[in-house]
């Protein structure tokens, strides 16, 4: 969570976003109990991806995967603006992570000087904290309260599988005097029998661990300070466990997002693989690694709920606090900021490199609905791809892999290249990658003209070590485009807003050597917002599309 918001909430709160007029104090517009409506058909509205029905979002909080299957996904909400400030809790529920049901608010702050930041969210099935009666789901949420003088660690808990919640009578749990010092994220350690929490001195750039046995009373384990990068601020710490590729054993990983003064500017995360004994966590070396090579990924968090050995599932805030404020969304359609995929995460000794995060969108497969749109089984060294997606939802997936490679004998000019046009303004995204040589992933967005902004940089790059195949899957969702090359070991997330929509691909080969192949493959992907429940100020429950029977088989062992 950003602390200057704590300046924009001294400014006056424009245009009310559902019909409500302005009244002396914010909160009195914004609506308890019931689901703020939503329209999602909007030429930028993502249509896999999750955006707030009205209003600004943040970082996701409070993840978790209840005990019935449902994965709640809580974020950083202004109901009554689109742009940031007036933090709540909003709320949504998915059992597939696509097709999202918009809940009531989950937390509101009780006053206008206070506000709700960013947390985390865990079962407590033993009722260590003792205050659940005759149940093994309730649910324990953790938040910052944003105070005009200190930002305290709080707790609210819900009895009824996270829909509502009840703040805790003796909060704050942890109030040290300090103006920055937030985001607490929590976890059960099993073999210790007591909970951990990890939570940011941001501007200190330390992670402090303090661990509890009933999740009331915490006590300091250990600091883990200025490793890697730290640009101005840490924030929105996550200590996960998750399996290391071809070994029995699991790994943790402590993830941090820094902002301001990411490398490409803003905000961005990082992580560091290593080890955890229920106080102290070891970094397995002093490499800084960031997560995603694009500008629009942070404050990722892991759903908690899901054991350790098995793939980690995360989501992250799909913008840059360079920019989050001034996107053309929030004019046109009344909402600001989407979250990326929800994303399969495990570890990976990389070529190379070493250990490594793999991300990788989270069985998207099941919204493909049939046929690629266009295909090929061999593109070959200098072939076209051409798929038109005019019609379809807008959102789409290119899936290109590439084997038999002789890299060492390429031409630094051997490339695959992806093209993404706008038949309607002849604006594009263009990437692709150059083989030979260093090779080198790339992605230009310059071409999009439906916003400017001095911190929108237009081009990324990054290295990649290869050996004799390559594989990338390119998905795009009228606002979002999101990469991921050599099978998930690189990510990239990039806004664009295009003055019409992105509906036609192009895939190019040139230069490869003989013996090479290339298989591509276009597919259209259905949206999960359904249309029979866009028309405004209808609720958008998010399930009609009844692609649910056929994720759910899909859901366990991800
Ligand atoms: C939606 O709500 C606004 C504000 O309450 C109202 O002015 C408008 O007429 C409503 N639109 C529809 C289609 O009901
Ligand atoms: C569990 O999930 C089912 C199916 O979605 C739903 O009908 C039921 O209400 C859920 N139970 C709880 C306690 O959330
Ligand atoms: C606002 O709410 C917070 C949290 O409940 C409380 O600590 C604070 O005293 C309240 N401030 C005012 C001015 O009422
Ligand atoms: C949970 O803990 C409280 C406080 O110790 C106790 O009153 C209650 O009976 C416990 N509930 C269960 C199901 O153990
Ligand atoms: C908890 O369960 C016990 C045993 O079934 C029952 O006697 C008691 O009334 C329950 N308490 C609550 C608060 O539901
Ligand atoms: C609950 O208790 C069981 C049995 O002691 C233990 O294995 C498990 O780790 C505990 N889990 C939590 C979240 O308290
Ligand atoms: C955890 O590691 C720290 C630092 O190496 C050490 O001091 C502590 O004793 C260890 N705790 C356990 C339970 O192994
Ligand atoms: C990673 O693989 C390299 C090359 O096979 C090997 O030398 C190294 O020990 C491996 N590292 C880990 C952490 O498994
Ligand atoms: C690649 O294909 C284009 C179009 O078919 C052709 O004009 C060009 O000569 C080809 N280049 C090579 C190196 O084969
Ligand atoms: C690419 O194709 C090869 C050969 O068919 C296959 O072994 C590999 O799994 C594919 N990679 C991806 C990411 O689909
Ligand atoms: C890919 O795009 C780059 C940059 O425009 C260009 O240099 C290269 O020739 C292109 N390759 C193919 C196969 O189109
Ligand atoms: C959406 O959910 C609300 C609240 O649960 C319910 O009243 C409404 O009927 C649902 N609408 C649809 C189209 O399922």
């Amino acid at each position: 969570m950003y602390s200057k918001l704590i300046l924009l909430l001294g400014s006056t709160f424009t245009a009310l976003v559902y019909g409500q007029s302005a009244s002396s104090t914010t909160t009195a517009t914004v609506p308890a109990g019931t689901a703020i409506p939503g329209d999602y058909s909007g030429q930028y509205r993502p249509q896999i991806h999750f955006s707030p029905p009205q209003g600004f979002m943040n970082d996701p909080n409070g993840m978790f995967l209840d005990d019935n299957g449902t994965y709640h996904l809580y974020y950083q909400y202004n109901p009554t603006d689109t742009i940031a400030g007036n933090q709540h809790w909003g709320h949504a529920t998915s059992r597939d992570l696509y097709t999202w049901t918009n809940q009531p608010i989950a937390l509101s702050p009780s006053n206008s000087t206070s506000f709700i930041f960013s947390g985390s969210a865990v079962l407590d099935p033993n009722n260590t904290s003792g205050l659940f009666l005759n149940q093994t789901n309730g649910i324990l949420a953790y938040y910052t309260l944003s105070g005009p003088t200190q930002q305290t660690q709080n707790l609210a808990y819900s009895l009824d599988n996270g829909y509502t919640f009840t703040k805790y009578a003796h909060n704050p749990l942890i109030a040290i005097g300090s103006p920055q010092y937030r985001d607490p994220k929590v976890l059960w350690y099993a073999p210790g029998n007591h909970w951990v929490m990890v939570v940011s001195y941001a501007q200190e750039f330390t992670i402090e661990i303090l661990t509890s046995p009933n999740g009331l009373t915490w006590s300091f384990a250990s600091n883990f300070s200025h490793h890697g990068l730290l640009g101005t601020q840490y924030e929105c710490p996550n200590l996960v466990e998750m399996p290391m590729q071809g070994s029995d054993e699991t790994m943790w990983l402590l993830y941090i997002s820094i902002n301001p003064g990411a490398p490409l500017g803003g905000s961005i995360g990082q992580y560091f693989p290593g080890r955890f004994n229920g106080t102290h966590f070891s970094p397995v070396d002093h490499a800084a690694r960031i997560a995603d090579w694009g500008k629009d990924n942070y404050a990722s968090q892991f759903f908690s709920n899901i054991p350790g050995n098995q793939n980690q599932v995360s989501i992250a805030w799909a913008s840059n606090w360079h920019y989050a404020n001034y996107v053309p969304t929030g004019p046109a359609e009344g909402w600001a900021s989407a979250m990326s995929l929800p994303r399969v995460n495990y570890l990976r000794n990389a070529t190379r490199t070493g250990y490594t995060l793999v991300s990788l969108p989270y069985r998207l497969e099941g919204l493909r609905g049939g046929e690629a749109v266009a295909s090929s089984d061999d593109l070959g060294s200098n072939g076209t791809l051409f798929a038109d997606l005019e019609g379809g939802s807008g959102a789409f997936m290119v899936d290109v892999n590439v084997t038999g490679l002789n890299v060492s004998g390429l031409s630094n000019t051997a490339s695959v290249n992806f093209t993404i046009m706008a038949s309607g303004s002849g604006e594009v995204i263009g990437g692709g990658i150059f083989l030979g040589g260093d090779a080198t992933m790339w992605i230009d967005r310059g071409g999009i003209q439906g916003w400017n902004n001095i911190y929108n940089a237009d081009k990324f790059s990054t290295a990649y070590v290869l050996e004799d195949a390559f594989d990338f899957q390119v998905v795009v969702d009228r606002s979002i485009i999101e990469v991921f090359g050599l099978e998930g070991e690189k990510s990239a997330t990039l806004v664009y807003y295009p003055e019409a929509l992105l509906d036609t691909v192009v895939v190019r080969t040139s230069g490869l050597n003989e013996g090479a192949s290339v298989t591509a493959n276009v597919y259209s992907l259905e949206g999960t917002w359904p249309s029979g429940q866009l028309q405004p100020n209808s609720t958008v429950n998010g399930t009609a599309l009844d692609r649910r029977n056929l994720l759910e088989s899909q859901l366990w062992g991800v």
